[in-house]
């Protein structure tokens, strides 16, 4: 029943991002952008945004540009945390990570191209929200993606590497890089809803917790899970302590 709703979301969130690359103009970087985001992925997070938005009654059509914000922001942080001068994966997804298909530099380019598209479709004429909400989603997103969330919670990840740290600074770490992500999720769907600031930084709350969560669900899949379920290398972990 939930696996069936989460691939029903994926679908649409899927759906959604094929027509707004299609939309785009062409470029060189296209098809690298195409292969990273939408070849597979769970899109967990855009099912996060459309079961917050449920607490508001807010339609998933509603939604989609939040959702596929989310999505070209995570998959470019995929792209490049696969990359050699990080944890030099070439399996993602059951495929050849971005950087195997199409080469490093290119799958840079792709990467940064994602994460920039996420602010082009938040602020997009054709995304009927108000002007106040999409600063404040914009605002939030780039909170959560740059160096006080996303990219600092992986240059934490990466500086921890073959060293003892305190488990308050691995949950810190884990919250940065995986956990701020999902606490947008949640505070998008009350920011939009029209919810006062004490709600909203308890959806950022719940949502980080989530995140918080499916971060640590994931680190023991690597120790516990089978590379054919999980679509990477399994073991990655052990070889970084
Ligand atoms: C993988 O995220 C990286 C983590 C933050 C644990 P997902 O498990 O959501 O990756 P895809 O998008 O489904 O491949
Ligand atoms: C994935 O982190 C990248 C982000 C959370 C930004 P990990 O390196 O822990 O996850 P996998 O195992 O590659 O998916
Ligand atoms: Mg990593
Ligand atoms: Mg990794």
């Amino acid at each position: 029943m939930f696996k069936n709703r989460l691939k029903s979301n994926a679908k649409k969130i899927d759906l959604f991002l094929k027509g707004y690359l299609k939309s785009q103009k062409r470029s060189l970087l296209i098809n690298p952008m195409n292969y990273g985001l939408l070849s597979g992925g769970k899109k967990i997070r855009s099912s996060v945004i459309f079961a917050a938005g449920k607490l508001y009654n807010l339609k998933s059509n509603n939604l989609l540009n939040i959702c596929g914000a989310v999505e070209c922001i995570h998959s470019y942080s995929l792209i490049h945390d696969d990359l050699p001068c990080m944890d030099n994966d070439k399996l993602r997804r059951g495929k050849a990570t971005t950087h195997i298909k199409y080469g490093e530099s290119t799958a840079v380019l792709a990467g940064n191209s994602l994460l920039t598209l996420a602010f082009e479709m938040i602020s997009d004429k054709r995304f009927k929200i108000k002007d106040k909400n999409k600063i404040s989603l914009i605002k939030r997103l780039a909170e959560c993606s740059g160096h006080t969330g996303i990219a600092g919670g992986q240059e934490l990840d990466l500086k921890y590497e073959k060293k003892r740290k305190k488990f308050k600074e691995i949950i810190n770490m884990q919250r940065k890089k995986t956990g701020k992500l999902f606490g947008f999720c949640c505070f998008a769907a009350g920011q939009i809803a029209g919810q006062s600031k004490k709600t909203k930084i308890k959806l950022i709350k719940l949502g980080e917790d989530i995140g918080l969560l499916f971060q640590l669900a994931d680190d023991f899949l690597d120790i516990k899970g089978k590379s054919k379920y999980t679509g990477k290398k399994v073991n990655k972990d052990k070889k970084k302590r």
